[in-house]
This record gives C-alpha cells, structure tokens and sequence, in this order.
C-alpha cells in the first residue's frame, strides 16, 4: 500500500491517526536535530517531520532527498507547533516513522511553484514538470470540471455523445488540412477533420435526434493567443429545432457551466445583428465590458477638407474624461500603430475637449464653435477625447475596431471578473473574395439562408447575394468568439444551388460532398447546431487569454511540440511503405 490518505486531506480531527502518504519533496529543511519535508501530491502539500534523537533512520533518509524525488512515509499525525494558515493542513504535521525512496529526481530545470522561474520554453519542453505546479494543475481541473458538467448538462437534455472519425475526406471550414497518407491506398491521403460538420448532419439523417461530442478537431492555419492547429469542440446537432430552439438551448449549456463551475449566474444573452456588431464595434465578436461605441460622422463633411470630404465612410468614438490622459506623444504612439501593417490605417483624427481650449488635428478645418457642435452631437463635452478614422467603409470599421480595443488596453478600461455573452446573429451568407473572384461561405457551406432570404439564392447579381441573410449565429464572450453554427440546408437542390454559387461545378460538388448530398435524398430532417471552442471557454471563464495554459500538452507558436519534438522526419523505409517520395527543395 502507498498511501491511507492524500497531501491535502489530513486536518486537525485526524491528531493522533497512524497514517501512509506518498508524493513527491517539494522541499527538504534541515534544522539541527529535525528535518522537515514538504510533501506533494496533486491534493496538496503536507508537512512531515523527522527528529533524529527518536529517529535517526528516517532523519538520514530524509536528509538524503532531494526536490521531487518520489517518497512514500508511514507516521503518526500530530498537531503542528507553528501553525501555517495559507495551507489547508497548515495545522498538522506527520511524525515520521518510515520513509522509503521510491524513486530519485534530477535537479529540475525550474522550480516547481506557483510563481516559477523557468521560461515558457523550458516549461513547454517539461510539461510534465510544469504541469505539477498548482497554476497548470488547477486549470486542467477547471477543464475537466467544463467537460463534466458539459456531457451531464447535454446528457439530461437528451443528446448522445457518438464519436465520429478522425481519418476522413476533408471538409471546407476555410483552413488547411492536415494530411495523412493512406498506406494501403497508395497516393491517396486522408484528411484529419477540421469539425464533424458533415458527420454530424448525417447523423441527423440516421436519426439520432440530438449528438453531441467533447472532439479534437484539426486546422492547420496560422496560430495566435486564442488558436492551436489542434483544439477541442464541444460539438453539438439537433434535428427538427430552429434557430431559437439552439440558441436557447445552448444559453442554457452555458449559463449551467458558469452557475456550477464559477458559481456565476449570467442574466438573458442579448442579441445583436451582424451589421450592429460591425457598425458600432467594428467587430463581430464585440466586447462589450466596456462601451466605446462608434458614431457615424458622414456630418463632418462640406467644410473644406478634401480628405473628410472624399471619405467613402468617417467613424469615430468619444472617450469620456480621457482627454488629458493623451499627450501628443502618446497621440503620435497611437498613430504609428494604426498605420503598422496588421492594421492599414492612413492616419488618426482627433479632438480634444479641455477644460479651456479644443485642440484637434483638424483644427484648420473646423473652428472651435463647429467642433463644440460637433461634440453636442456625439455627446463629447469638456474633458472627453475622440478618435476619427476615415476611408473604405468595411475596412475603416474594422480598424477602428482594433483601435477601440487598444484604447481600452491602454486605459485599463477592461474591468476583470465581468462577463458580457452575447449572441452575434444573421450574419451575411456570404463573402466576396475579390482575390479569388468568387463567394466564400461567410461560416461553411452547408449553412441555410434565413427563410426571408432564400429567394435570393436563385439570383445572379453579386449586390443580391451578397445581402442574403444566413441563419448562423456566433456565441460571443468578452470579446471571444467562444461558438459558432447555423442551421443547415436540409433540401438537397438549395445544398447543390449553394455549391454553384460558391464556384463548385457540379462534378466538383458530387466528388467532394455526393456522400452528404446522397445523404440528403434519404429523408433528412430540417437540423442545425452549434460548436463551443473548449479550450477557449475555459480561458475566458478564467479570466485567461492564451488557450495553450489549458491544453495539456500544446503546440508552440510554430506548430511544435518541443516535448516530443514533433513534427520530425520520418525514415526512408516508412516513407517507402506509404509510396512518398520526399522532393525537398535543396538551398541555393
Ligand atoms: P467554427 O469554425 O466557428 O464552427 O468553430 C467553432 C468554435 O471552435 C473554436 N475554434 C478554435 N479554437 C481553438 N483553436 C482554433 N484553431 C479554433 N478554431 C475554431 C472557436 C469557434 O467558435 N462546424 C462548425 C460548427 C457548426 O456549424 O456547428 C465549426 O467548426 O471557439
């Protein structure tokens, strides 16, 4: 036997129990004739003590451990001297009788603490080492506590949790596979799936009513903060529902995590349109903790300044009491950021209302009575600070979307512990690409028009169809897009018109998807659904911003596990097994 009890159970009712625990040294205190050793398990950290006048044996042994060397004890617990009330067994200590060495431990390359000293690369390599440490350990357990109460919450509601493959035939959800080779099928490859989406469709043919599934899902695209090229869905499918029945279904999902999870009660998500998303937050994933909206500004123009007045489209928003935060230094700062390439601004307009003069970067334009005005109309007064951008409408919203961003950043606007969901909804079917000169789906291509726009799917102008309405909705947290759906084309001719207006030929659409659009023709129900991004809900319901810290074993930001250290060639004779010729370019 290794243990009667764990590291973090004993308390002070437990005073005079002859007890076994095993874990790990976190530290080792010589005292004179006594020596303590923290010990550590994933319950907790408890003190055991050794004396060596009532037990040299064991005092020796301990004096021999080293950090993390793996023990296991046998003693009494006794009720401590000096008690330590930042642990939950701060009031007891073991009274050592045996120690046995069950394994030694290299020095580690950090310190296994709350606060530790090693890098994230370092920590990356010795996961497992950095997964021993409280922060780490205690969000892997948050996530488990997600998935838990996920598959119970979906379970009573009547969903099924079916798996669904991992080698299949790719689908279209706008990134790259991953590819891997078919050995028995020379030549040809499998895809890893970047959703279920088309499984789970045809489960809804099959009948299965309700599907759900905590799955890793696939995408080789390019990584940043809140994306890993492999991640977790919580993936779910309902036939015979409409829209309101997933969004009420999956508010509820969500107001449940966070009621028992965070024991936080979220009010009724509200509902925002795509187009207000856009025109008022240059998002469409608003952050809504804090308010800077935009207005439109169209009325600044007829004064004489060419650059208002050729504008295709002029936003801005009002920062409140915030003019003096900014020096022109700090203006300057802001303008070379918008100009950086990622975002693509021309230059920054702003106007500052102080308590005794107004000064703006267009103050030749418009002298100070127009300014005030232009104030009132915003609701700007002394003290406020506004920021203009200006240019093509669709881009202009976005960067002042950013900006919006940057600004709350910098100003600490963003308050912590505060959570805004939000349903983002009727998101455009479509999206024009001008570089590939066609349409892409806006979220996949097995999305349905709203009823009210369906009629728009027989026509050829880009303008019509671009204005159609798709049933599709986002789940929007803090700023983070956490899930994302739709309700589906069920109607096997709209499925193939779709696949035409998004530039597939016929034969194109038939070798790519002729299994769901067969499927189709076989009784399917109307259906819809949603997917949740885990590890992202995690993260945001933490108050966290990188997903990596709840993933067990994550990729870095160039895709690779430096644990394992993956990816990595592989030998001749497999690559002959799979009949793959590596024709890697050579340096010049
Ligand atoms: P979508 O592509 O919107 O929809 O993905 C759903 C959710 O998955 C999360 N997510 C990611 N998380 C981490 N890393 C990534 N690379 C990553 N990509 C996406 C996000 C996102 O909201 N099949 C559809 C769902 C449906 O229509 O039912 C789909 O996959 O939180």
């Amino acid at each position: 036997m290794y243990r009667s009890h764990t590291c973090g159970e004993l308390r002070i009712s437990d005073v005079g129990k002859s007890v076994q625990l095993s874990g790990w040294v976190q530290i080792v205190r010589n005292l004179g004739g006594m020596s303590f050793i923290d010990l550590r398990d994933r319950y907790g950290i408890t003190q055991l003590a050794f004396n060596m006048e009532e037990n040299a044996s064991a005092c020796e042994m301990a004096r021999k451990c080293g950090r993390e060397f793996v023990i296991s004890v046998d003693g009494i617990v006794r009720e401590r001297s000096s008690k330590n009330p930042n642990r939950t067994t701060g009031d007891i200590e073991i009274a050592v009788a045996n120690l046995t060495i069950l394994n030694e431990s290299q020095v580690p390359p950090f310190t296994i603490e709350d606060e530790s000293d090693g890098g994230e690369e370092l920590r990356m390599r010795y996961r497992y080492l950095d997964i021993r440490r409280n922060p780490v350990k205690e969000k892997m357990i948050f996530r488990h506590q997600i998935a838990l109460e996920t598959r119970k919450y979906l379970s009573e509601h009547h969903f099924l949790e079916i798996e669904t493959p991992y080698l299949i035939k790719s689908t279209p959800e706008g990134a790259r596979d991953f590819i891997v080779p078919s050995r028995m099928n020379p030549g040809q490859f499998y895809a890893l799936p970047q959703s279920p989406q088309t499984f789970k469709q045809i489960l809804m043919v099959a009948g299965m009513d309700r599907y759900f599934q905590i799955v890793r899902c696939f995408r080789d695209e390019d990584l940043r903060a809140d994306r890993q090229p492999e991640f977790t869905q919580i993936d779910c499918e309902m036939a015979f529902v409409e829209q309101e029945d997933i969004l009420q279904t999956f508010e509820g999902l969500t107001k449940s995590l966070f009621k028992n999870c965070l024991n936080v009660t979220l009010p009724d998500f509200p509902r925002m349109d795509y187009d207000e998303a856009m025109e008022l937050y240059g998002s469409d994933k608003p952050d809504l903790r804090f308010d800077l909206k935009f207005v439109e500004l169209s009325r600044m123009k007829g004064k004489g300044f060419s650059i208002i007045d050729q504008a295709e489209s002029i936003y801005g928003f009002v920062v409140k009491d915030k003019e003096a935060a900014f020096s022109n230094k700090d203006i300057n700062d802001l303008t070379e950021w918008l100009k950086r390439p990622q975002i693509g601004a021309k230059g920054l307009i702003y106007i500052k209302f102080g308590t005794e003069t107004i000064k703006s970067s267009i103050g030749k334009f418009y002298n100070d009575q127009e300014l005030n005005d232009l104030g009132l109309e915003i609701g700007a007064s002394s003290g406020d600070i506004v920021f203009i951008l200006l240019g093509e409408k669709d881009k202009t919203l976005k960067q002042l979307g950013d900006f919006r961003l940057e600004i709350a950043r910098r100003l600490n606007l963003i308050p912590e512990g505060v959570f805004k969901p939000l349903w983002v909804v009727n998101f455009p079917l479509l999206e024009w690409n001008d570089e590939a000169q066609r349409f892409f789906a806006m979220h996949h291509p097995f999305t349905s028009p709203l009823p009210d726009d369906k009629h728009k799917m027989q026509s050829s102008d880009r303008t019509t169809l671009s204005s159609i309405r798709a049933a599709a909705y986002d789940l929007v947290i803090n700023g983070a897009e956490i899930g994302g759906g739709s309700i589906r084309i069920h109607d096997r001719n709209l499925q193939s018109k779709n696949f035409e207006i998004l530039g597939f030929s016929k034969e194109e659409a038939e070798k790519q998807f002729g299994f769901l659009l067969g499927a189709f023709e076989y009784g399917a129900p109307p259906h819809g659904g949603i997917a949740f991004g885990l590890d992202r809900l995690c993260t945001i319901m933490q108050g966290n911003t990188s997903i990596r810290d709840y993933i067990a074993f994550p990729k870095n930001n160039t895709g690779r596990d430096t644990m394992i250290d993956a990816p990595s060639s592989i030998d001749e004779k497999q690559l002959t097994e799979l009949s793959i010729q590596l024709k890697l370019e050579t340096q010049k």
